[in-house]
């Protein structure tokens, strides 16, 4: 037997007993007559130690083993004179008899401790180095443990775990596929599945009912904090269902998940916020509501007092920051410069001081302070407040008061972790245009129903037309989206239509579905959750690379298994690709 407890579980109890530990050295520390080892594993750290006058040899043998090695250590339990509060095994220590080193290890490249001095692509190319640090092995364990309690909460409400092909057709969720190339059929490509949106709505026709898989799923995309190019989804869809039926199962997923996960309780129902409003009120469709600073609409307040910017633009609009009416010169700068950076677009700020002595703005010069009392009025502001005001085109502007309203939350400490704001955003509009291609495409995907109401806007003014969609928002993350699809064929065929597919192109590409839906087709709909976000959130973090075990980084390298690489000339000519690389063909 290697072990006969883990580094994580003695205490009190088991003071006297014998015992063997297996791990890896954390660090040795050397007093002279003593030597002491911390041994970790998974599990926990257990101090071993070991005696120069009763047994010189082990202890001589100790000092020589060097950090990372793997060790077997045998020997007695006893109570610690020096107690460490801060570990479950803080009170107990090992007093060895026997050390067999089971495995040596090189220096590792960067120190193995909850702070270390490796840098992130460093960590990067060891990875498995870096999983054995706690902040990172914990990530992975909250994630184990939230797909434990996803499993069980969607299986006791009937949900069938199905397993879907990897190796697909193109599916239609708007970012780029990855492709593998097929062998057998030279010069055709299967499509890694960018979710199993298609596949699990031919579920439905099968009559599974509730369906749910934790899944991954791949997008070619730009990458951000929150964006892998592979990354899972709790994915999951019902027949027979309306929306609110749908949102009221995943309220109670997300109940669960934060109860046994975080021991939170959300209290209420989760509100529900049209696309509009979201966009009107908070410049985005998925607000953080832990705090208010809600965006006023100044666009008619502000017009025909001469002042150019204003009265150019298509769009004013102001947030009120609460007794920020101090704020200096210097910080008035930082704001003008954030608003002003390129990810943000804005020309400049317009700020109004509502202090004590009076109101004081910096377009004083074409405002009267009536004037400014109005806009103090609009915004609901009182004495002690700051305007920061923003102008331009309606959605950049919005957009932009939408991250001056994130900065000044996370300035005024508004944001607070652990605090917990979900909300469902709905009633997104159906259609998007594009200006470069001329053409309409569906915000979420083509199967998307429209509000019944809206229909007969389908064609006449199709842009007006709101989806049966929603949208999971928690502190201000998308960490889920969802529709009632359509199950009707003559609306799908309208869909198809307004997207311009002419009948060909839509049997080409959803032949397989539209040819279910010619078999019965029950009512459904559902969700699917971004995984890697959830857990991300309930780490209280914003990237969510250190919530997977092998993440790619920014580039969407993975540096460890220093991929994508090139594939050898016999795979390719297998495959019959031509590949011209320099000073080749
Ligand atoms: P959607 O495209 O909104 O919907 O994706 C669902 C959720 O997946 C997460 N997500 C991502 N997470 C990490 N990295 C990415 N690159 C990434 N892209 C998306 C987000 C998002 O809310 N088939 C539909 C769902 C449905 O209609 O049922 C779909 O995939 O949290």
């Amino acid at each position: 037997m290697y072990r006969t407890h883990t580094c994580g579980e003695l205490n009190m109890s088991h003071v006297e007993e014998n015992v063997v530990l297996c791990g890896w050295v954390q660090k040795s520390r050397d007093l002279g007559g003593m030597t002491f080892i911390d041994l970790r594993d998974c599990y926990g750290i257990t101090q071993l130690v070991f005696d120069m006058e009763t047994n010189p040899s082990l202890c001589q043998q100790a000092r020589k083993t060097g950090r990372e090695y793997v060790v077997q250590a045998k020997g007695k339990v006893r109570e610690r004179s020096n107690k460490n509060k801060k570990i479950t095994t803080g009170e107990i220590e090992i007093e060895v008899l026997e050390l067999n080193i089971l495995n040596k290890s090189e220096i590792p490249p960067f120190t193995i401790e909850d702070e270390t001095d490796g840098g992130e692509e460093l960590r990067m190319k060891y990875r498995y180095l870096d999983l054995r640090r706690n902040p990172v092995k914990n990530n992975i364990l909250l994630r184990h443990k939230m797909a434990q309690e996803v499993r069980k909460y969607l299986d006791s409400r009937q949900f069938i775990e199905i397993e879907t092909p990897v190796l697909i057709k193109s599916t239609p969720e708007g970012a780029r596929d990855f492709v593998v190339p097929s062998r057998m059929q030279p010069g055709t490509f299967y499509a890694l599945p960018q979710s199993p949106q298609t596949l699990k709505q031919l579920l439905m026709v099968s009559g599974f009912d509730r369906y749910f898989q934790l899944v991954k799923c791949f997008r070619d995309e730009d990458l951000r904090a929150d964006r892998q190019p592979e990354f899972s989804q709790i994915d999951c869809e019902m027949s027979f269902v309306e929306r609110d039926d749908i949102l009221d199962t995943f309220e109670g997923l997300a109940r669960h998940l934060f109860r046994e996960i975080k021991g939170i309780h959300l209290e209420g129902q989760f509100p529900k916020m049209p696309y509009s409003e979201a966009i009107e009120k908070y410049g985005t469709d998925k607000p953080d509501i832990r705090f208010n600073m809600m965006i006023s609409d100044l666009t008619q307040a502000v017009k025909g007092h001469g002042f150019k910017m204003f009265d150019d633009a298509e769009y004013t609009g102001a947030i009120c920051a609460e007794g920020c009416s101090g704020y200096s010169r210097k910080q008035l700068d930082e704001l003008t410069e954030f608003v002003r950076k390129p990810q943000i677009g804005a020309k400049g700020l317009v700020f109004v001081k509502y202090a004590e002595e009076g109101i004081k703005s910096s377009v004083d010069k074409y405002f009267s302070a009536d004037d400014i009392f109005e806009w103090a009025d609009i915004v609901n502001a009182k004495k002690g407040d700051l305007i920061l005001v923003l102008s331009g085109e309606k959605i950049p502007t919005l957009t932009a008061l939408s991250e001056l309203r994130l900065e000044m939350g996370t300035r005024l400490g508004l944001r607070i972790k652990n605090q917990y704001a979900p909300l469902w955003i709905v009633d997104f509009p159906l259609l998007e245009w594009d200006k470069e291609m001329n053409r309409f495409y569906a915000m979420h995907h083509p199967f998307t129903s429209p509000k019944p109401e809206d229909l007969d806007l389908m064609e006449s003014d199709p842009l007006k037309v709101r989806a049966n969609a929603y949208d999971l928002v928690i502190n201000g993350v998308e960490i889920g989206g969802g529709s009632v699809r359509i199950h009707d064929a003559s609306v799908q065929k309208l869909m198809f239509k307004v997207l311009g597919f002419s009948e060909e192109e839509a049997e080409a590409q959803f032949g397989f579905l539209l040819n279910a839906f010619r078999y019965g087709a029950p009512p459904h709909g559902g969700i699917a959750f971004g995984f890697d976000r959830w857990v991300a959130i309930m780490g209280n973090q914003d990237s969510i690379r250190d919530f997977i075990a092998f993440p790619k980084n920014n580039s969407g390298r993975d540096v460890m298994l220093d991929t994508p690489s090139v594939i050898s000339e016999k795979q390719l000519e297998e495959l019959q690709i031509k590949i011209s690389r320099k000073g080749k063909d």
